[in-house]
């Protein structure tokens, strides 16, 4: 499968660099405005083959995009330490209006993902400058904060984390929701298997894992200046699921259906991903403080959204 990657910063880099050795891609097309940039980066991740498998990597403009089934938006600019993700909007949103629509002519066919931040909220602006349909117009949303949660939690009950199924949902952002309610393990409710691990979740271990979830970024940022390993594993998880049609169901920011409760804004819910980009949602039923908590992130997401000059 054929993935172009609009912006070669770290984000758009390293997501090219986990395609190929994930095997997500059978070939990777690195676009930037710096076009030096881009060769160098395709020709390190080039090297890389050999220890990963059959993938071609090149730099390339909009043209050679025509291919694509997939093309990753990772342009814009990046959270600087202690800025929050919605304070990047205005400037990424006028990226987006410019580089969407060339994206769209030429490569008609494709799947968008949308990685640059505020994700949720420039997952519309994609979806709006684009024209395509609100499946495939997909944001990486909480697919990174579920792996984190997920992660958190397999750590503290010492099982595998494919072993745990707990999602994150709402904003990718200080208002995401952590679904405690509907977490389990083994087919057991959360608390039901961590009694039975031995393993008993108590108030101040629930606070650190929803602090080390939600505050994850803003600590690595703080740290080493950007984050990109993480969202770029989780972008390479979603190019499995399109390319092999896999209807995996992975937390990511779209557009909700029309006349349901978020459908006016792009926020994260277990969605279900395939070759086609999102074909159905899923909403667990919530506890009633999960639900007002995603109404509140919701909330946030529309009144950014309407701060947007049209
Ligand atoms: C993070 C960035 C991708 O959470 O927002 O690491």
């Amino acid at each position: 499968m054929q993935v172009g990657i609009v912006g070669a910063g770290m984000v758009g880099a390293t997501t090219a660099f986990a395609a190929v050795l994930l095997r997500a891609a059978s070939e990777v097309v690195l676009v930037d405005i710096d076009r030096a940039k881009a060769e160098a980066h395709a020709d390190d991740i080039f090297h890389a083959v050999p220890f990963a498998g059959h993938a071609r990597v090149r730099a390339g403009d909009f043209a050679d995009l025509a291919g694509a089934r997939a093309v990753v938006l990772a342009c814009g600019v990046s959270q600087q330490p202690g800025e929050t993700r919605l304070q990047l909007l205005g400037r990424n949103a006028a990226v987006f209006r410019e580089v969407v629509p060339g994206v769209v002519r030429a490569a008609p066919g494709a799947i968008l993902i949308v990685v640059s931040n505020p994700v949720d909220v420039l997952t519309c602006v994609a979806l709006e400058a684009s024209g395509l349909p609100a499946g495939r117009v997909i944001g990486s949303g909480t697919t990174l904060d579920t792996a984190r949660f997920r992660a958190l939690l397999a750590d503290h009950l010492r099982v595998a984390p494919q072993s745990v199924h707990a999602y994150v949902v709402g904003e990718h952002g200080d208002s995401e929701v952590l679904l405690w309610s509907s977490a389990a393990v083994g087919g057991l409710p959360l608390d039901a298997a961590a009694a039975n691990l031995g393993r008993p979740l108590t108030r101040e271990d629930r606070q650190r894992i929803d602090d080390a979830v939600r505050r994850a970024a803003y600590r690595i940022i703080a740290g080493k200046g950007a984050t990109y390993y993480g969202v770029a594993g989780a972008v390479a998880r979603l190019l499995r699921a399109i390319r092999d049609d896999e209807r995996a169901v992975l937390t990511v920011s779209a557009v909700g259906r029309p006349g349901a409760s978020y459908g006016d804004v792009a926020l994260s819910l277990p969605r279900v991903v395939g070759a086609g980009g999102i074909e159905a949602e899923l909403l667990p039923p919530l506890a009633d403080d999960e639900a007002d908590a995603l109404a509140r992130s919701a909330g946030i997401l529309r009144d950014a959204l309407r701060s947007l000059p049209r």
